[in-house]
Formats: C-alpha cells, structure tokens, sequence
C-alpha cells in the first residue's frame, strides 16, 4: 500500500490540482501550494470517551476524511493524569489510525461528448452533502480520463476538464468513481485506578511530522467503587442529521441542551437511540451510500452545526454508551451492504463496547458486536439491549411480535441478571420487543405483550427497571414493579402526539415535548439525570431551559 506524507496528502486534498499522465491519476498531485492548518490534523468534532472501566478507558477521535482512495497516516497518543495541570501524567501508546475508503460510482446519464457529469437522480452532489467543490477529482473509469471539477452547476452536474484518457470527455453511460476515506482513532489507556477522575489530552500528528500541541484537556471518571453514590444521564430520540427533507432540527436548542448536560456532573451518558439517524423508521437507508449518510447525519451529530455543538461536545468529558434505535439500522433481515453501511459507520463513529469490553460481555455476532453489552458502576448494573438487530421486517411479520430478543441475547441477559448482586439493575431499550403497534409503542402498558414479557418476567425475578425512547414524550409507568420510564425527547423530530392519540398508548398520562400540539410542549423537550447511592436512585427530566420538569425516588 502506498501510504502519503502530510505533504503528500496536503497537495491531494487541496483545491488547485490538475491530472497528468494516463490512466488512473487520482493520486498524481502538481507542485502546487494549498491552503490548509499546517500540521494540525482536523477532526470532525471533539474527542470522544468510551468504554470506561475500572482501570481502562478509550478516547476516540475521527480526523476529517480525505477525497483520496490512499489514506493518510494519522497518528495519535494520549496524556493522562490526576492531576488537572498535568505537571506529570502517563501516556499511551502511539496507535496509527484505522481507515475505511468507500469508492462510490456510477454512470454518466447526460449527453454524449459532454465536459459536465450528470449523475442518476439516486445520487446528489449538493444535498447529500458531498461536498464536491471545485478542484475536486471525479475519475472517468470508462475512458480512462480524470475529471478536475471547476464549477458544481446544481446537485446533480458537475462540470470540469478532463484529461490522461482516450476521450477526455463524459459519454452517456460513462462510469464514474470517486473516494472517500474516513479515519478514526482509537486510543487505550490502562492501569488506570478505579473511582477517580482523570484528565486527558490528545496528541496527534501526520507521518513524517512532529506532533502539534496537545489538544484542550478534558476528563473523565473511571468506575465507582460500590457504595459510591453517582450520577449518570440519559438522553433520547436526538434525531440529529441536516436531511434535506426535514430541514428543521431546533439546532440553537439543540445546543442550548447539550451546554446544560456538559454542566451537569454526570459520570457517564446512556443514549437511548435515535440520535445517528442513518435509516428512515423501518430502517432504509436515508441516502444511497456512504458518503452521504457520513456528511447529512455522522458529521453533523459528531460535530454539532454552527455552534461546534454536537454529541462529542457532551461526551468530550464522559463516556458514551449507546442503545441503538430504529433509525441506526443494522437488523439481519437488511441486505448486505446496507448491513455493511451501517456496521462501518457506527463502528467507526460510536465508540460502543462490544462483548469483549467487560466482565459482563454481551454481543458477539461477527457482522456487529457492539449492539448489546453491560457494565457495573457503583452501586448499579447498566445493561444496554438491541431491540433492533434481531427484529422481522415489518412485510413478513405484520404485528408487534416482530421484535425479537434472540436466543443469545435473552440466555445473555438472564446470565448477567443472575451474575449481578448489585442493588440497582437498569435495563436500556430503544422501544419494548413488542409495544402496542407494529412500530414498537407504547410502555408499561405492554409490559406482558410478546417478547416483552420474557424481559418483564426477568425484571421482576431480579429487580430491574427499564429505560426505553422511540416515543418522543415522557412517559412513567409500573408493571408488577418494575418501571418503564420513557426518556422524553433531545430534541428529535415533533410529533402532535395528541392527534396521534398517545392516550392509548400511555393510558395512564404521559408529558408532552411536542412543539406542534396545541399548546405547544417545546420546553419538555430536555434530558434525564439520574442520581444512585446504595440506598435510594433519585430522576429527574430536564429541561433545555434548566427546570426540572419531573421528578421520581425509588428506595
Ligand atoms: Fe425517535
Ligand atoms: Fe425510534
């Protein structure tokens, strides 16, 4: 493999850059300066912790991708330390980023002899986000030319010169290709003590350079020792992506909430799913490949929009731990690439243990283990289910009982349940396996209904309470003590939950954070915090504003 300097890779990345030679030349650069940060690699939003344990955790970080079919070699390590001015710390081992490189193509569907490329309505080059501009290099398979673009003209045409092929023109049915190749680095650090805090800061380099200054210091805590009381926080329904069809994402009170939960001394935040919105509700993709759900959904979420708020603004100084939702995808019944789309964006982007993680394992299907896994904390026992991998499609399995458990999933759950003396056991789930609908609504109400029942049934056995999202209100209620509590809504997309009849759902009351009923309920839009001790758990909803909108104790 041919691996490029941060020189190199500064030239190819650039804006001014011409063809030369025949054939495949996507990688030929001219000697010609471009404007970049020198020597600082970028990263689409900030550091993210992950995986936290007793002595270890993970900071992971997502460089910028390049339009490049070679990657480039990113470098990274971390500084560690009790001590908040680092005047001694640890560091890690260096560790070389991992890469994926997508090649995306398709066929010329403009006029014969043409110097613009006109794509198939399936692709954009606007509104998906591309970010095709002008310098950028589109490879013309079929002649053998390259395409340098000068002008993008709409979201479908790009016009350029092409040259290095037979006819250095586009003719209809032509095959395009062009590349993107994404980074993420993943940094362990171990030998870490249990219950304290720790400070951290990334350092990261090109090949071939020294390192720049370490980035801004955050920090983290590492697993409570039993009888420590804490705080963890859990938000839902995110829906954090720039679609083109549901432009309005509330993203000034988007950042408002995610400044209030980044204030709150929380250990750790559980995400109940909705946030990476790669699928629509039944999980199709929302745009064809890639590279477009990376720049309408991953990038944005990561990075925030126009306020560098987004959900590794939060998680910069907390792990984050995510129960993945319908919009994320990834169910067996999916083709394969979209399987394989979904699996190497969150893979590469959600830094989610996986069944190896913790003592307490959880999922070790080879296509996606990072699904379902537990962890102990304190006085608590965390366990983050999959309601979506294991489920029928909705065309062969009409109802409710479509959610499926899993043979494993269900003989893992009880294991852990059995194996776990903590006081307190949480169970986190996108939505009910079954629920008053197809789409899985509803709560406690449906607690003895389908495959429920069998997490019911366990709950009960061993004293745990479920979490769960995908309605978008909240919502609390009890099944043979065992409590459902629907997590509100970060700011998702608004339902009028009162057309939609949510009474039947939540027959015994649920608190609105809908911006279109009348009156509107925009301010319950917020986040949950839950404070543990060995003797009592205290939760609270928040709201974006601050105000505590409710407020529950179980002893
Ligand atoms: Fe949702
Ligand atoms: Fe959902």
């Amino acid at each position: 493999m041919r691996r490029l300097t941060r020189r190199q890779f500064l030239k190819i990345s650039g804006q001014a850059l011409a063809t030369s030679s025949i054939g495949y030349s996507l990688l030929t650069p001219l000697d010609t300066p471009v404007a970049h940060a020198q020597g600082v690699v970028e990263l689409d939003g900030r550091e993210m912790v992950g995986r936290v344990g007793g002595t270890f955790a993970t900071i992971q970080v997502v460089p910028s991708y390049t339009k490049t079919s070679v990657p480039v070699v990113i470098l990274g390590k971390v500084q560690y330390s009790t001590d908040p001015s680092f005047a001694t710390y640890l560091e890690s081992t260096e560790v070389a980023a991992d890469y994926y490189v997508w090649k995306e193509g398709g066929k010329h569907v403009g006029i014969d002899g043409s110097l613009r490329l006109k794509v198939n309505s399936e692709y954009k080059f606007l509104s998906w986000n591309w970010e095709i501009e002008p310098g950028d290099l589109i490879y013309n398979k079929t002649d053998g030319s390259t395409m340098v673009v000068s002008s993008v003209v709409n979201d479908r045409v790009v016009a350029g010169t092409l040259s290095g092929g037979v006819g250095n023109r586009w003719n209809h049915g032509d095959q395009w290709e062009l590349y993107r190749t994404y980074y993420r680095l993943e940094i362990k650090l171990s030998g870490l003590i249990p219950s304290t805090k720790y400070y951290y800061r990334v350092l990261l380099r090109f090949e071939g350079e020294p390192y720049a200054s370490p980035r801004t210091a955050h920090s983290f805590q590492t697993r409570r020792d039993v009888g420590g009381p804490f705080s963890f926080a859990i938000w839902a329904d995110l829906h954090r992506n720039i679609s083109p069809d549901r432009p309005q994402k509330y993203w000034n009170k988007w950042n408002a909430l995610a400044e209030k939960l980044g204030n709150e001394p929380v250990d750790f935040i559980i995400d109940v799913g909705d946030t990476w919105t790669l699928c629509g509700g039944q999980g199709t993709l929302l745009t064809k490949g890639l590279p477009g759900l990376y720049s309408t959904v991953m990038r944005p979420a990561q990075n925030g929009y126009s306020g560098y708020r987004g959900v590794s603004d939060v998680c910069a100084a907390r792990p984050y731990y995510l129960a993945r939702g319908n919009h994320e995808g990834i169910s067996n019944y999916d083709k394969a690439q979209t399987r394989d789309t979904l699996r190497t964006l969150m893979k590469l982007f959600v830094p989610n243990p996986n069944g190896t993680t913790y003592p307490q394992g959880g999922s070790t299907d080879i296509d996606y283990d990072q699904g379902y896994f537990a962890f102990e904390w304190g006085d608590a026992l965390f366990v983050v289910m999959d309601v979506i991998k294991y489920k029928d499609k909705p065309s062969v399995n009409p109802s409710p009982a479509r959610f499926h458990i899993g043979e494993a999933q269900l003989l893992w759950l009880t294991a852990v349940l059995q194996g776990s003396s903590k006081r307190w056991k949480f169970l986190f789930m996108h939505h009910l396996f079954g629920g008053g609908s197809t789409y899985g609504r509803g709560g406690a109400t449906f607690a003895f209904d389908y495959e429920q029942s069998q997490i019911q049934s366990l709950a009960e056995q061993y004293g745990a309470h479920v979490f769960h999202a995908h309605d978008h209100v909240l919502a609390k209620g009890w099944a043979n003590g065992v409590l459902y509590y629907c997590c509100g809504c970060a700011w998702g997309l608004q339902f009028d939950y009162i057309a939609k009849n949510y009474a039947a759902l939540y027959p015994d009351g649920y608190t609105s954070t809908s911006c279109n009923s009348d009156p509107s309920a925009c301010e319950n839009n917020g986040y949950v915090v839950v404070e543990v001790s060995s003797t009592q758990v205290k939760i609270q909803y928040k709201s974006y504003l601050g105000g505590v909108i409710d407020e529950m104790v179980l002893t």
